[in-house]
């Protein structure tokens, strides 16, 4: 047997977040989010499944991963070894295509990835709602990174593991962008799977944090549904804002912010003060990511150069769900 996938994977920015699992293994969420996929970062990632193969292998951007980062891979992958009844070993190859300075790499388009190019490899064939269940147990984020666009992940019932999927919601071809501001490219001290869970054990503003993202999901896709981008632009804004209050009520509290968070925070609200509709969000790092209308994007950019140097400044448009690619666009 030698069978190989290669597949494209975007990330994405949530929109309404997710921030807490309420089945750890199954990486169930405690609340159902919404994200815009994101075309200017992805990841590139080859399968080679082969009987010649006496264990998994694992290459990022052509560094060998150690045992450790291996096994994540490989317990991942059983996932599907289980699902189409095989054992052989794989060799996995992948680039991320994320500009130096925004210290981006995401976990949503590294698992998208390879959840695509395993399906591909293993020849099992799923569904694009049914791989986002298997991207799912990767990483959470990565269930929204199959699809394009502003993709729903619901949340699902009990502790059933295929109730809980991405749903296309909106081609978001009605001029809409990014522009993230990239503050500081360092590996965050405190990943958002030890953060999130901190959270949920000990905020007291964590009840609160669920029943408001619920609201702003119901919102938000109202708004989305009117092409109303003012007010899907302030429901993204004040959700993030709400998960960050969460965090900082944990024991001890939790805040990714750095002094030029708050200064590209004030600065994009001064261009809002000007006429021009943008709205921050931020994730597990001290980066800002500003939704704006397309149209604006470089005009926004251009402002924000008074204060920020330009390999900060990354415009993006709306990206695309997974892309199967040929051994002809390998590597890339
Ligand atoms: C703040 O998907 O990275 O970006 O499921 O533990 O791998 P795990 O966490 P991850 O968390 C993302 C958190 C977030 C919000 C979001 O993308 O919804």
């Amino acid at each position: 047997m030698n069978n190989i996938g290669i597949v494209r994977a975007h990330t994405n920015i949530a929109l309404i977040k997710y921030w807490g699992k309420r089945n750890n293994k199954l990486f169930l969420p405690m609340n159902s989010s919404l994200s815009l996929t994101l075309d200017a970062f992805y990841t590139d990632t080859k399968v080679t499944l082969s009987d010649t193969y006496d264990k998994d292998s694992f290459y990022l951007d052509n560094v060998k991963q150690d045992a450790n980062e291996t096994e994540k891979i490989t317990n991942f992958l059983n996932l599907f070894r289980e699902a189409a009844n095989i054992k052989t070993k794989a060799k996995i190859e992948s680039y991320n295509h994320v500009p130096t300075a925004a210290g981006l790499a995401s976990s949503a388009s590294a698992f998208a990835a390879l959840a695509g190019a395993m399906n591909i490899a293993a020849g099992l064939n799923l569904d694009k709602q049914t791989l986002s269940t298997f991207a799912r147990r990767g990483s959470g984020s990565a269930t929204r990174s199959i699809y394009g666009g502003l993709v729903e992940w619901t949340m699902g019932y009990n502790d059933v593991s295929d109730s809980s999927f991405a749903i296309p919601v909106d081609n978001a071809d009605w001029n809409i962008g990014m522009l993230v501001i990239a503050i500081n490219k360092q590996q965050k001290k405190l990943s958002s799977r030890i953060g999130m869970q901190q959270t949920v054990d000990t905020s007291p503003f964590y009840p609160a944090w669920v029943k408001c993202a619920k609201n702003d999901l119901t919102a938000i896709k109202k708004a989305i549904a009117d092409k109303d981008f003012i007010a899907m632009g302030e429901i993204t804004e004040a959700n993030g804002m709400k998960m960050h209050g969460t965090m900082l009520g944990a024991v001890p509290p939790i805040s990714y912010w750095e002094p030029d968070s708050v200064k590209a925070i004030q600065k994009v609200k001064d261009i809002r003060d000007m006429g021009i509709p943008c709205y921050v969000t931020m994730d597990a790092g001290p980066n800002v990511k500003v939704l704006c209308r397309q149209t604006y994007i470089e005009k926004i950019r251009d402002l924000l150069l008074t204060e920020f140097k330009p390999e900060q400044l990354i415009s993006s448009r709306v990206g695309s769900g997974i892309i199967e690619l040929s051994e002809a666009e390998w590597p890339n």
